[in-house]
């Protein structure tokens, strides 16, 4: 985890709580050995050993910065986990952008077949909703908007409409689609561990600050994603690149090129960071919470913003 790029606090906050996660990802999940077995392997097949680990970590950091302990929101780290996992087995499937790599290993559908793969997507999604329970109703719902027709869902729909159809392609379109398909859930993970936070309603002053850098990070994490389709190995990313280009994907760098969407991935995640001071400053103004804390969470959001532009996978 060392190789992260940034300060090192972000590498150093998933090497402690890697561990937790992954244990609260088996909790949540029915075992492989469950009936129906197959749909089950399917489930943890997409799971483990799994990717990058981010949102469910976003969630664990939206509850430190918004004062809480993050262990208290494990098993919502876990609920956005299988929601992201649900959302990346359906965006491989032939109907949608028909990739065979994933996460460096064939893609479910490829193992499991298209049918059980749509359906280990539709069980993570709805796991994903008794997980997020934990957090509270106030957690479920964002979790529910920002993953239905309003949000990645509505993206995705977006970001399909849009392939091959070149003449409708502009800067405009593609930030609309980023959004929602990839930032809706990174905000929303962010929301739910302030949530599991507190254990009841939090103030729109705290979460206010920590959904606008939430939208930044978002926005500026599936720019890179956008770039490192151009510039990555399948063995770095773990996926095949070059994958939009071959679909005539709408993308940011097919939109300025990719000095331009890298330089616009770095303003973005500068300006998420300079709002890692509102967000705790807010936290401390709510409830009583220990300065070395809040020092931690300040740190590790200026952390994340840079690692979402500067990673290589
Ligand atoms: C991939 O997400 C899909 C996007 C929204 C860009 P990640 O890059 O976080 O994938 P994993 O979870 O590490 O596999
Ligand atoms: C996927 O965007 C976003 C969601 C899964 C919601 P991409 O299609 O760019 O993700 P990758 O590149 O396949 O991981
Ligand atoms: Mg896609
Ligand atoms: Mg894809
Ligand atoms: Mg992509």
């Amino acid at each position: 985890m060392s190789a992260l790029p940034g300060s090192g606090a972000f590498a150093a906050f998933c090497g402690q709580w890697n561990g937790a996660v992954d244990q609260a990802l088996r909790e949540l999940l029915p075992s492989p050995d469950t009936a129906p077995q197959r749909l089950h392997e399917a489930m943890h097949y997409a799971l483990f050993p799994g990717g990058k680990r981010l949102r469910p970590m976003l969630v664990l950091l939206g509850c430190q910065a918004a004062g809480g302990d993050p262990g208290r929101a494990l098993r919502a780290a876990a609920a956005l986990e299988c929601l992201h996992t649900y959302s990346l087995v359906h965006d491989d499937l032939p109907c949608m952008d028909d990739d065979d790599l994933r996460r460096g290993r064939p893609t479910c559908h490829k193992v499991y077949g298209d049918a059980l793969a749509l359906l280990a997507g539709d069980a993570l999604l709805t796991l994903a909703f008794e997980g997020a329970a934990s957090a509270g109703a106030d957690a479920t719902a964002e979790l529910a908007r920002a993953a239905g027709s309003l949000g990645m869902v509505g993206g995705q729909v977006e970001d399909l409409a849009s392939e091959g159809d070149p003449q409708r392609h502009s800067l405009e379109r593609v930030r609309w689609i980023h959004t929602r398909k990839t930032g809706a859930l990174i905000t929303a993970a962010l929301l739910v561990g302030a949530h599991a936070a507190a254990g009841g309603a939090v103030p729109a002053a705290v979460l206010e600050p920590l959904r606008a850098y939430g939208d930044r990070v978002g926005l500026a994490f599936q720019i890179a994603d956008d770039c490192l389709d151009l510039t990555g190995t399948a063995a770095e990313l773990g996926k095949n690149p070059l994958a939009d280009v071959a679909l005539g994907k709408l993308t940011w760098p097919a939109m300025v090129g990719l000095d331009q969407s890298l330089a616009t991935a770095r303003d973005l995640a500068a300006e998420a960071s300079a709002l890692a001071v509102p967000i705790t400053a807010a936290a401390a103004g709510w409830r009583q919470v220990p300065a070395p804390a809040l020092d931690a969470a300040r740190l590790l959001l200026q952390d994340v913003a840079l690692y979402a532009v500067a990673r290589r996978n």
